[in-house]
């Protein structure tokens, strides 16, 4: 995070970040990278500490020696940031399925509260596989971890990573489950791709902007495409993505969301409370697509290797899923939206392209991009200079690194971590958005668990375009 963002944001809450997971992956590639740059930035309380839960004997030490922790291979980390970070994180073994450990683990953070001299907000960070998320939540809700602190003057937050379920009925008994323990207040269900800074620039830049405002229909709009595509492949998740494929993991949750955002009306206030409720009202007029549909609107593919790379010879889960939905309201009707993802592709690219105006005659075409490259162009048509009368496509383009020269924006992470410790709901998904969302991909989901029905082969660093063609 650059200086003078930090500057401008203020201190948070005294807190102890308590890590499940400390050694995976996420927490070492985005978490404690997130930490250092925010401590970086002077943004964490001087007494806030981190406690990461591990089952094994790993020290700080350790686990500082296999991290980069500024995120940049070609420098060298703050080593003044490294030493503050290291003095504030604690490991600490313990079973995560064994209840009395839960018991030890409460002792321990008051034990941290008395040697801190105060109260600290709790922030429960789990970053764990998707099965073990029920028994963690239930032994923190039933050993006490879920309450303040033990003066009583902070709260207690539980952050969870998706997958939140993996179909409709598990997220519902999730949601259940963790309500039994955790207010809808406490619980903050992340979803990073809300809190990546051009994400936040949409709505603001649909209801600011009046040229665009007044044309964000199906008078002029005529289809929307969001596209997540990786030039990684599964990266050695290999149990992970087994068990989930890209429609779960990316299309379920990134996707619709940014599908949200791209399409809700305006919220009456820019606050929490109603963007969330303009939001689910989106969510809910998506029509699901019907299990006669599916051949048609949902499509997948994997690439070659995968099966290798997972040891499975027949798997038919998919690296690759495209859906064409459509909105069931006057401002949507009939404009198809398309959402597709695929890692082990020739380019990694987040965006959204709004075309307005018939895509197969002259058409205009808004783009926004939500990584790499952040910014938005407008596709025009303009006259080729010279005698003829010839027509050339011109591109307008806002960059946010030629815009905001000194002025970088935070990393998703760090804004995740910032807004949980605030309290502020808006950049994370509410428990009515996760099964609308679900209820959306269902049919899709128990069709594609059947059978391979329609699956076809990619060689990696295939571009997007060339798969679709065979595909669509
Ligand atoms: C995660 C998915 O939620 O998002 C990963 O589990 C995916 O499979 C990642 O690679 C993409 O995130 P980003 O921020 O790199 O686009």
């Amino acid at each position: 995070m650059p200086d003078d963002v930090a500057a401008s944001s203020p201190v948070l809450q005294p807190s102890v970040i308590v890590i499940f997971g400390i050694t995976g992956d996420l927490a070492q590639r985005k978490l404690l990278p997130a930490l250092y740059y925010l401590m970086k930035a002077n943004l964490l309380h001087e007494k806030t500490l981190i406690v990461g839960i591990t089952r094994r004997d790993v020290t700080a030490e350790e686990l500082f020696s296999k991290i980069d922790l500024d995120g940049d291979p070609n420098t060298d980390s703050d080593p003044e940031v490294v030493g503050r970070i290291k003095g504030a994180l604690r490991m600490y073994k313990m079973s995560m399925t064994e209840g009395t450990d839960y018991d030890k683990l409460l002792q321990y953070l008051n034990h941290l509260e008395e040697e801190q001299g105060m109260c600290l907000n709790r922030l429960y960070y789990l970053s764990i596989p998707p099965q073990v998320l029920g028994p963690i939540v239930r032994n923190l809700g039933e050993h006490g971890l879920n309450a303040t602190c033990q003066h009583a003057a902070a709260s207690s937050r539980l952050l969870v990573e998706k997958p939140f379920g993996y179909d409709l009925t598990s997220a519902k008994q999730l949601i259940e489950e963790t309500g039994r323990y955790f207010g809808e207040d406490q619980i903050f269900r992340i979803d990073h791709y809300l809190a990546k800074e051009t994400t936040q620039n949409i709505l603001t830049f649909r209801t600011h902007n009046p040229i665009f405002d007044k044309i964000w229909d199906s008078q002029h709009i005529s289809q929307v495409e969001i596209t997540a595509s990786e030039q990684i492949g599964i990266e050695g998740r290999a149990v992970f993505y087994e068990q989930t494929g890209a429609l779960r993991d990316v299309v379920q949750n990134h996707l619709l969301q940014l599908l949200a955002v791209v399409a809700m009306e305006p919220p009456a206030a820019m606050d929490s409370d109603a963007t969330h409720a303009v939001k689910q009202t989106l969510l809910e007029q998506i029509m699901p697509i019907q299990p006669n549909e599916i051949g048609e609107r949902a499509k997948r593919a994997q690439y070659e290797g995968y099966k290798t790379e997972v040891g499975k010879d027949d798997s038919f889960v998919e690296t690759y899923a495209s859906l064409n939905l459509s909105i069931d309201n006057p401002r949507w009707k009939n404009v198809p939206f398309i959402v597709r993802t695929g890692k082990s592709l020739a380019e990694k690219r987040t965006d959204i392209r709004v075309i307005f105006g018939d895509a197969k005659a002259d058409h205009n075409e808004l783009n926004l991009r939500i990584q790499p490259n952040e910014g938005i162009d407008v596709v025009l048509n303009a006259k080729k200079p010279g005698f003829d009368e010839t027509l050339q496509t011109v591109v307008m383009d806002f960059r946010y690194e030629d815009n905001f020269k000194n002025n970088g924006h935070p990393d998703a992470y760090e804004r995740v971590l910032v807004d949980a410790a605030k309290g502020d709901h808006t950049l994370f998904a509410t428990s009515d958005e996760v099964l609308a969302s679900w209820r959306i991909v269902e049919s899709v989901v128990k069709a594609w668990e059947v059978n391979g029905d329609g699956l076809i082969t990619y060689k990696p660093g295939t571009l997007l375009t060339d798969l679709e063609a065979t595909t669509i």
